[in-house]
């Protein structure tokens, strides 16, 4: 079964980053890169780290239609698989991520991980799913530390992918939130802050197999 796990590598130390990308690429999905790297090492990042395995980059777009255009086309150029976009901004901004992103795939964000969520963003998932399906977006990102919401996003998600973030860390479990409708997981600090991030991402595989086959986890 192809992995269901996206590593996300938030590292300054690009040497640790590249280790762990080239260890890790072949038993994942995907690498996610965020701004910590990328302020380090500058945007050619993603064409190196696609060597080892697809690249996400998470630079949640968030910015007039121009700009956002701007920034999904270099991203695409440079090789990403995936790109990760706010959608709060409105259907123009977002329509432009993904009219400008070439043969990338458009995540857009409806809900996050963080307690913040709360405060403003989850009361607009709904809309914010509603702008994404009929922007074209390919897939949404939700809360994986939050079932509940998880569930109601799938529910509502239709065809699109939903990736989730939130495991480990940030609480959640990665085969909960399999069961809950993610449809692949993004794991941080859990992997790269292990003393072996390979043996890490294996269990994490394993977890999912295991909750995807109904088999019972081992005690
Ligand atoms: P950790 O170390 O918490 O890393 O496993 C999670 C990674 O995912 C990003 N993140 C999010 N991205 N919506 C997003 O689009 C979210 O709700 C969210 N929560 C975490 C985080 O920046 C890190 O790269």
């Amino acid at each position: 079964m192809e992995s269901k796990l996206v590593v996300s590598l938030d590292l300054y130390d690009i040497g640790k980053l590249k280790k762990i990308a080239a260890e890790v690429g072949p038993v994942v999905y995907a690498i996610k890169l965020n701004w910590p790297s990328i302020m380090i090492e500058g945007a050619g990042i993603i064409q190196k780290i696609s060597e080892y395995s697809r690249v996400i980059c998470d630079l949640k777009i968030a910015d007039i239609p121009n700009t956002n255009s701007l920034i999904a086309r270099k991203v695409s150029e440079l090789g990403a698989w995936g790109i990760i976009s706010h959608s709060f901004t409105g259907s123009d901004s977002l329509r432009a991520v993904i009219d400008s992103a070439g043969k990338s795939k458009v995540f857009s964000v409806v809900s996050m991980s963080h307690p913040g969520s709360h405060e403003f963003l989850n009361r607009f998932t709904d809309d914010l799913i509603e702008i994404s399906r009929s922007a074209g977006a390919y897939g949404l990102i939700a809360p994986g530390n939050n079932p509940d919401m998880l569930r109601h996003i799938r529910s509502r998600a239709g065809k699109l992918i939903v990736m989730t973030p939130g495991i480990g860390a940030q609480g959640g479990s990665p085969a909960e939130a399999i069961a809950s409708g993610a449809d692949l997981v993004i794991v941080g600090r859990s992997i790269y802050e292990s003393s072996n991030p390979l043996e890490e991402a294996v269990r994490i595989n394993r977890d999912i197999e295991v909750q995807l086959s109904g088999e019972k986890l081992p005690k």
